[in-house]
């Protein structure tokens, strides 16, 4: 959100730092008084409060990859109306508490956005919030940083707690992992929580996580970001993420056209798309030895601008790639796994980019099931295979499923199965683990870099067999 393009609804009017009278009673009760009802007024909705209505107290905290993770980390929060002025405050993290002197911090002051919305499609309230964001700049690379969002006196209850945060080390070389998600998008406090936090709980140690799109259902509900970032809770705050926006992340009212007044405000994603409407939707970062591409599916969808702006800078960018690795995530896959879901304009545009420059690896959403492949597998079956090209994936790690056929490019599908993807990458070797909600092993492979540019695949024995819909009982 370095600098947002949504409507500024107020005028930000300097409150005092101390007060903290109860301005979501208030809110309520205006409300209430101006509608003679309130929208949320059953009892099954009652809980969500506090997924929705801000406070004073920082929340929905999440740091995002610069295109200089080694140097960098954005920052993003959201509290109520009353903070028009906010703050990072960060450290070299120590031993116990004594990063927490003077001298030692640094204080960073946030760029701060007012946004209001009102998911009516649900029934949702009017939300009124203050979107907060900063990028911390000039780190060291290799070291673990502390820091901790908010305002007011060092010990107000107006701070977040410290979080911990790492950059990547010199050395692009260094082995470093991350986790990707398929579409997370229904039920997500419910049903998507678990899956989040086993990923973490098998690699905390995890360098950043990358979203495919299809992160909450409708992209204006207020509710549901809430449930994403509850779900994530400090994992957000502690593990840098990037995310591309699928279908659900465009406004379904205006037949997809419109990208959710909240991704902006609350995530900060670099800037350099080919379109002002391609802002941190669609951007290239640089982790390590890792080219990361994200590419604004359902903008390319929509309009044959955004088709030919991002198909041209797309060569661009790969054009000039010295990356030993280059992985594209987007939400609509190259291949689906299902009949009556093919994407051929998008394959038509990307894929010939993705051979000529030799792409590794096409992270997916979409389809609710999994899939991973290669173009020319022709169901051959090899355990070792020379030459692959590109291996494509599509995933799931929300709860809604549907079911896909076998086709010639499939390695491995799987459906009725939540995964969560966890890749290492170790110099020349990718490893690649495809886990279930249960953390058990779905699928694996490598891809080992040659000399000479091509990637071997190895096909790694799993610990499950394929699972379909009408064949498994879950034991
Ligand atoms: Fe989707």
């Amino acid at each position: 959100m370095k600098k947002s393009i949504y409507t500024v609804l107020a005028t930000a009017i300097l409150v005092g730092c101390g007060n903290t009278n109860t301005f979501d009673e208030h809110h309520e009760h205006e409300h209430r008084k101006h509608h003679g009802h309130s929208h949320y007024d059953t009892h099954s909705e009652v809980p969500a409060h506090k997924l929705i209505f801000p406070s004073q107290v920082p929340d929905r905290i999440i740091i995002n990859l610069t295109e200089d993770p080694a140097h960098s980390f954005a920052i993003n929060w959201r509290t109520n109306q009353q903070v028009d002025t906010a703050y990072v405050q960060y450290a070299e993290e120590t031993h116990g508490p004594d990063f927490f002197s003077e001298g030692r911090i640094t204080n960073i002051q946030a760029k701060t956005t007012f946004i209001e919305v009102e998911n009516t499609r649900d029934k949702e309230p009017r939300v009124k919030a203050a979107y907060h964001s900063a990028i911390v700049n000039n780190l060291q690379p290799g070291k673990t940083y502390v820091y901790r969002v908010g305002f007011g006196k060092s010990k107000a209850a107006t701070w977040s707690e410290w979080f911990q945060v790492q950059t990547p080390p010199v050395d692009k070389n260094t082995p470093f992992s991350f986790i990707y998600f398929g579409d997370a998008q229904n039920d997500v406090k419910s049903m998507w929580s678990r899956i989040v936090r086993k990923s973490y709980k098998m690699m905390p140690e995890v360098d950043f996580m990358l979203h495919a799109g299809d992160l909450i259902n409708h992209s204006e509900s207020d509710r549901e970001w809430g449930e994403w970032f509850y779900a994530g809770s400090f994992i957000h705050a502690t593990v840098p993420s990037i995310m591309t926006p699928g279908n659900h992340e465009y406004d379904k009212r205006t037949n997809r056209s419109k990208l959710s007044a909240l991704w902006r405000p609350q995530f900060t994603l670099p800037e350099h798309g080919p379109l002002e409407e391609l802002m941190e939707t669609c951007y290239a970062i640089d982790y390590q030895n890792l080219k990361l591409i994200s590419i604004d599916a359902q903008s390319f969808q929509n309009n044959i601008y955004s088709r030919q702006a991002q198909t041209k800078w797309l060569d661009s960018v790969l054009r000039v790639n010295k990356q030993k690795w280059t992985a594209i995530t987007m939400h609509y896959p190259i291949f689906s796994t299902a009949k009556g879901r093919d994407n051929e304009a998008l394959r038509e545009a990307f894929k010939p980019l993705i051979d000529k420059y030799g792409v590794d690896l096409v992270l997916q959403g979409h389809d609710h099931t999994y899939a991973r492949g290669f173009a020319n597998n022709k169901a051959a079956g090899k355990t070792v295979v020379q030459d692959a090209g590109a291996v494509y994936t599509v995933s799931v790690s929300g709860p809604k499923m549907y079911q896909s056929q076998d086709q010639d490019w499939m390695v491995k599908r799987g459906e009725n199965t939540q995964l969560f993807q966890i890749l290492t990458v170790a110099n020349d070797t990718i490893h690649y683990n495809a886990y279930t909600a249960k953390g058990s092993l779905y699928d694996s492979f490598q891809l080992i870099k040659n000399t000479n540019g091509k990637n071997k695949l190895i096909n790694n024995i799993t610990e499950l067999s394929v699972r379909l819909k009408n064949n498994v009982t879950d034991k």
